[in-house]
């Protein structure tokens, strides 16, 4: 998926539906993580979601990270902000309360700009992109990312025979593939009813061929001391 598509996406305002309410399952599933509110969390791929107005909300600083220039300023006027906004390396650092939205490449991200980073909050992220990109995301995120970081990820899991992404279909074993030597949970299914509309043209929705959201746990292994033990499973970029 090249940055291009998602950049025409917000330039002509298809993406601007986005749920203006906050993601039932981030309320119902964030207190699984196990987070300390005063943790700082990464929302990679993050839109314009108000899913970070409520993180913000509970405690965290936020960390976002955007191509979209669109979407990052449609986030902060939503949130009646008026962010404070420079160039930093390949991102614009967009700051306004305590969401912070680099506007880059989440391939672009290193070790300094997630310095401090505590957990991950993953909905439309993993499931935007295709499959060799969601392998190089992971590794991306492994690599770079400090250690004993918590995840929420959601998943959703349909016959992707019948239609392409995004979003994209994620089984469950690539979601053990990718997060391989870490502890992985996973905390709900449900049938979803939010699919695209697309998703109903192709048949896709009913009880057999159904669209499946999956809600998953992520957290480090630790070792006898309780120390997180860092995953060396993902520490190489394909
Ligand atoms: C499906 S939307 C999900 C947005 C948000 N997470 C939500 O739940 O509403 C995917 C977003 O990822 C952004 N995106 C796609 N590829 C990206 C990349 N390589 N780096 C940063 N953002 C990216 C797109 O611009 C788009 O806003």
């Amino acid at each position: 998926m090249q940055s291009d598509f998602w950049l025409e996406r917000w330039r002509t305002g298809q993406l601007g539906r986005h749920r203006e309410d906050v993601n039932p399952a981030l309320v119902r599933h964030w207190p699984s993580v196990g987070l300390d509110p005063a943790s700082k969390v990464l929302v990679p791929l993050c839109g314009k979601t108000r899913d970070m107005a409520w993180l913000a909300h509970a405690g965290h600083e936020v960390l976002g990270c955007e191509l979209s220039a669109i979407a990052a300023r449609e986030f902060f006027t939503d949130s009646n902000l008026l962010p404070h906004s420079r160039r930093e390396g390949r991102f614009v650092r967009h700051r306004g309360g305590s969401v912070t939205i680099l506007e880059g490449d989440v391939f672009d991200l290193d070790q300094s700009a997630l310095a401090g980073i505590g957990g991950v909050y993953d909905r439309g992220a993993l499931v935007a992109l295709p499959p060799d990109m969601r392998r190089r995301y992971a590794a991306v995120l492994a690599r770079m990312l400090p250690p004993g970081v918590r995840t929420l990820l959601l998943t959703l899991e349909y016959d992707q025979s019948r239609i392409a992404g995004p979003p994209f279909s994620v089984p469950e074993a690539e979601v053990h593939e990718l997060y391989s030597g870490q502890e992985i949970g996973k905390l709900f299914t449900e049938d979803t009813t939010e699919a695209p509309p697309r998703f109903a043209a192709a048949g896709l929705g009913g009880p057999d061929r159904p669209v499946r959201q999956k809600v998953w746990r992520i957290v480090p292994r630790t070792d006898r001391h309780g120390t997180p033990v860092r995953s060396r499973t993902q520490s190489t970029i394909p």
